[in-house]
């Protein structure tokens, strides 16, 4: 692609951490940090995706944040192939310090070659040390840039809001300083679900991440075994929105079944296309399950 159809776009930011860490309670105090307005009252409806605005050195800037329920959901997207995530927040409660799920999903990122943004949070606690989860992260190769290293660490407390702010910084300096955030949005959308779910009255509902182009209402697209055309969008407020551009998650409903997380998804030049990919990948699965299934039952004939 030429250099000139490609326009920025917001970096994409996966919480991670040991649990009890705070990485819900964070997601919940950088919601609510949202200059970009939203919902007022902060009750969020559950969506497995948002984008917050913050000004960041004056200009309005965007984020999307994924809210898996932890590395599991990232490492069963990518298992199948969706790398939806641009910089990692490595959430470390400074009273706890580093502990085993702390260390697996920095290797996950790692591994994933994302850059990491570690957020200290608890800071507002008794028996909270800082500098301790510094040290102790020295030992996996993040040395903070105040100790001559070149990973952010951010204090912040989720629950008192302290630090929320330093922290949208931190990962937007991140992404500026190492990544080339951009897709060209003039043209069919391409993403992956992040989740899905049967709705009683809107039939299958998939929050899907566009990565590149950009997805309108109408358009017939196929994610996974899933079909459809998009009868509907959702943004994270509940707003009906007619487009989403590149890094934005949205809600869509018209599809045939509920796609799995991580399942990409295309958008075809017709229906009738969506529902043959769509078919062919049934019947792949199908096979392959038969497949599996006699080679169990040849295997038991022989023991
Ligand atoms: P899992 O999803 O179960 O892995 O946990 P989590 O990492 O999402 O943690 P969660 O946000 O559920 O927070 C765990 C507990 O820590 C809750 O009781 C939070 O209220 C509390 N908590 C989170 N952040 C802070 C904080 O900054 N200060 C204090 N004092 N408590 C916090
Ligand atoms: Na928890
Ligand atoms: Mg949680």
């Amino acid at each position: 692609e030429g250099d000139d159809v490609l326009q920025p776009r917001p970096p994409v930011v996966t919480v991670m951490g040991h649990v009890d860490h705070g990485k819900t309670r964070l997601l919940d105090a950088i919601r609510k940090a949202d200059v970009g307005g939203g919902e007022a009252g902060g009750i969020t409806q559950h969506i497995g995706a948002y984008q917050v605005h913050t000004q960041h050195e004056g200009v309005d800037r965007a984020l999307t944040f994924i809210d898996t329920p932890g590395h599991e959901a990232f490492t069963a997207m990518r298992a199948r192939g969706a790398q939806v995530t641009d910089i990692a927040i490595l959430v470390v409660a400074a009273d706890d310090g580093i502990m085993p799920q702390t260390i697996e999903a920095l290797n996950h990122a790692q591994s994933a070659g994302v850059p990491v943004v570690v957020a200290v949070n608890k800071i507002d606690k008794e028996g909270a040390s800082p500098d301790k989860v510094r040290q102790q992260l020295t030992e996996f190769g993040l040395v903070s840039e105040d100790w001559g290293g070149d990973t952010m660490f951010v204090d912040v407390s989720a629950k008192n809001n302290i630090g929320i702010t330093e922290l949208l910084d931190a990962v937007l300096l991140t992404a500026d300083a190492g990544l080339d955030l951009r897709a060209n949005p003039d043209k069919d959308a391409r993403g992956v679900a992040i989740e899905a779910k049967l709705d009683k009255g809107r039939g299958a509902v998939a929050t899907v991440l566009i990565q590149s182009g950009t997805l309108r209402v109408g358009d017939a697209i196929v994610a996974g075994t899933a079909y459809g055309r998009v009868r509907a969008m959702h943004d994270e407020n509940g707003e009906a929105v007619l487009e989403a551009l590149p890094s934005r998650p949205v809600q869509v409903q018209g599809l045939s079944s509920v796609p799995r997380a991580g399942d990409n998804f295309i958008v075809t030049s017709e229906d009738r296309t969506a529902r043959q990919i769509a078919e062919k990948r049934e019947a792949a699965e199908r096979n392959a399950m038969l497949a599996k299934a006699r080679k169990r039952i040849s295997l038991e004939e022989f023991t």
